[in-house]
This record gives C-alpha cells, structure tokens and sequence, in this order.
C-alpha cells in the first residue's frame, strides 16, 4: 500500500493534515497503537518542517510486510549544517512561528528517536528528503 500526501509551506491551516490522515489509515489496517504513535510523531514533526522552513513538499506512507516507511520530500531551500540542526534545541525559526509555538528545535531528534531508521539527504537550494522505517515486529503487537 503506498499514498502520498502534498503538503503547502506556509499552509498552517492545513499543517497536521498529514499526520492525522496517516494516523487514520494506519488504524483501519490494524497496525498497533504504540507504532501508530510513533510514526504520528516523525510524519507531524516532517509535516511542520516543510511548512515552516520549507518550500512545498510531499509525504509518502508504504505499508508493506517489512515495516512502514515514511519519506518527506521538499523542494529546497535545503540544511546547511545537517548535524547542527539534528542538536537539541538549534532552530533558525522566526519570532513569529516561535509565538506560535513552534521552533524549539525538537523536530528532528524527535524524528530520530521515533523511528527505526532514519535517512536524510539535503541539498542547499535543490530540497531535504528524510525516509524513515519503521519496524513491525511482534513485540510491539
Ligand atoms: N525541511 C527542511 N528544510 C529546510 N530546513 C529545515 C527543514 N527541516 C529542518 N530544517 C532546519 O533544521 C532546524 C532544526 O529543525 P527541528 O525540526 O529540529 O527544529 P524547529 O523546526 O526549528 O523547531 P520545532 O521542530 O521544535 O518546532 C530548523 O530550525 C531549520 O533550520
Ligand atoms: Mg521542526
């Protein structure tokens, strides 16, 4: 199963559309709540990421036997310093999104901790792709 879903930058009227939706489809077909929740979390967090520091962008959801994964795509402008912005707490958000409540520079270690796997590629002035997996073992069932 594989389904992609726009995301609009600056859209923060439909920002957390994504995730709810995914959140959605991820119940019907009977996936855990705990993977559920995890993956809830690294696709809101991609989501905000493209509207708040990027331009437009895209997520895809495949479900397969292997596991699910999650790719976030956006057409630029791309990370700089990818290992200064995986720090806790470096943001470059504006005042303005920091009023609303955003830009505390959590985004993506929070990725990184939910997922199983995390990849991130970002070209200055091409885009950022980040794909994440996520394992369906029997443990979390
Ligand atoms: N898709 C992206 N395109 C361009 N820059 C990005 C993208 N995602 C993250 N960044 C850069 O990496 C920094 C850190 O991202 P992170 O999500 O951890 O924090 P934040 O978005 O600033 O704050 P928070 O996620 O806590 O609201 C951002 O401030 C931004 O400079
Ligand atoms: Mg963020």
């Amino acid at each position: 199963m594989k389904m992609s879903f726009p995301i609009a930058s600056d859209d923060f009227v439909q920002a957390g559309e994504a995730s709810s939706k995914i959140k959605r489809i991820l119940k019907q077909i009977g996936i855990p709540s705990g993977i559920i929740r995890r993956v809830s979390i690294a696709v809101y967090e991609s989501e905000m990421n493209i509207v708040i520091h990027a331009s437009d962008g895209e997520i895809t959801l495949s479900v397969s036997a292997d596991g699910i994964d999650i790719i976030s795509s956006d057409q630029g402008p791309g990370i700089a310093d990818l290992e200064l912005a995986m720090q806790e707490g470096y943001s470059t958000a504006s005042e303005e999104v920091r009023r609303q409540g955003f830009g505390a520079g959590m985004g993506l270690p929070n990725i990184k901790k939910s997922c199983d796997q995390l990849n991130i590629e970002s070209e200055l002035g091409k885009g950022t792709t980040l794909t994440m997996h996520f394992n369906l073992t029997e443990s979390e069932v």
